[in-house]
């Protein structure tokens, strides 16, 4: 088995602010090994954008995040400011969800990525590696003098996508990288994460509440419900074969991969995830399980072996009558 580069263990992330205390990641375990891709699911709220933040640690100060973040052994949550900086971008990297906006509307798009490139690895050959970072991203070295608002919304996603692998990172964290763009070009970006993938060897983390788009990315998923994994392991399992009533629920709620037909099977889910200040007792997916039982408002069960790469947390699949 190779050796994982990245190893979170039992992360949590609380945020404390106007709204109170918040426990938004209750305890969340995973590993990434090289040039694997691993997809996160959930619906929206349920922290998917808060590990990644904790991953990278680029949360709201006052956020209190506990746990490890071990890249090749070593814990991004105690490291030292300096060395913070020194890994973050040139070890691991992050396309931000939402941040097709985020480009300075007022300098051109190789400038930025310059920028970049001159901050976290000063002395490099900037311009050099500007065009090359472009046409890794399917775009010609000539849109390096382009201003955001001359390029479209895919093109822009490629810029951020050239702008978090510009000092070469091993793992890329990719949340949401294609929720704002139109279908057509939706499947352009998988594209190209799914190359950068192969041909870097980079291990990604990818960020989706559409699980539909995992099966064609990732060949592990995890399912996330209020702060915790529920369900990990191959895409496909999880995807046709879900253990936990969760996470069946949501692979219903998508169009079937493969089906000629494409439509959309009936929807399993019915209400909305809980607000994390006010968990319900127990599993907190109960008052939305068709197949709870009525010892899920007291019990909320760890994950735990399904098959021998499976991991599920619900109590039926502790052996007990379904
Ligand atoms: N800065 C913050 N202060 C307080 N609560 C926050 C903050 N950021 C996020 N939250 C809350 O933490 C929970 C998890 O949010 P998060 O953004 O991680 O979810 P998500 O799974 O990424 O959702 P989405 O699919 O909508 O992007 C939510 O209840 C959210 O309201
Ligand atoms: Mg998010």
């Amino acid at each position: 088995m190779t050796v994982p580069i990245l190893r979170v263990r039992d992360l949590r992330v609380t945020y404390r602010g106007e709204r109170g205390v918040v426990p938004a990641v209750r305890g969340v375990s995973f590993e990434l090994g090289p040039g694997e891709t691993l997809g996160l699911a959930g619906e929206s709220g349920c922290g998917k954008s808060s590990i990644a933040g904790a991953l990278l640690r680029v949360l709201p100060r006052g956020t209190e995040v506990t746990g490890e973040v071990l890249l090749d052994g070593e814990d991004v949550l105690t490291m030292k400011p300096g060395r913070l900086r020194a890994v973050r971008w040139s070890e691991m990297a992050i396309v931000f969800q939402g941040a097709l906006h985020s480009l300075n509307p007022v300098q051109r798009v190789g400038s930025q990525i310059a920028e970049a490139i001159e901050l976290h690895q000063p002395g490099a050959d900037a311009r050099g590696r500007v065009s090359e970072l472009l046409e890794l991203v399917g775009l010609p070295a000539r849109r390096a003098i382009d201003y955001p608002h001359q390029l479209s919304g895919g093109q822009r996603q490629r810029v951020l996508i050239a702008l978090a692998l510009a000092c070469n990172p091993r793992v890329l964290v990719a949340d949401e990288p294609t929720t704002a763009l139109d279908v057509m070009v939706q499947a352009q970006v998988l594209d190209l994460l799914q190359r950068l993938q192969r041909e870097l060897g980079l291990a990604m983390l990818f960020i989706t509440h559409d699980l539909s788009m995992l099966a064609h990315v990732c060949r592990r998923t995890a399912v996330m419900y209020a702060g915790r994994i529920v369900e990990e392991g191959p895409s496909e399992d999880v995807f046709q074969r879900a253990a936990h009533p969760y996470a069946a629920a949501l692979a219903a709620a998508f169009p079937v991969i493969g089906d000629p037909a494409f439509r959309k099977r009936p929807v399993g889910l019915v209400g909305d995830p809980p607000d994390p200040r006010e968990l319900p007792p127990g599993c907190p997916f109960h008052p939305r399980c068709a197949v709870a039982r009525p010892d899920c408002d007291s019990i909320e069960v760890e994950l735990w072996p399904v098959a021998a790469d499976r991991r599920a947390a619900c109590v039926h699949v502790l052996g007990g009558p379904r």
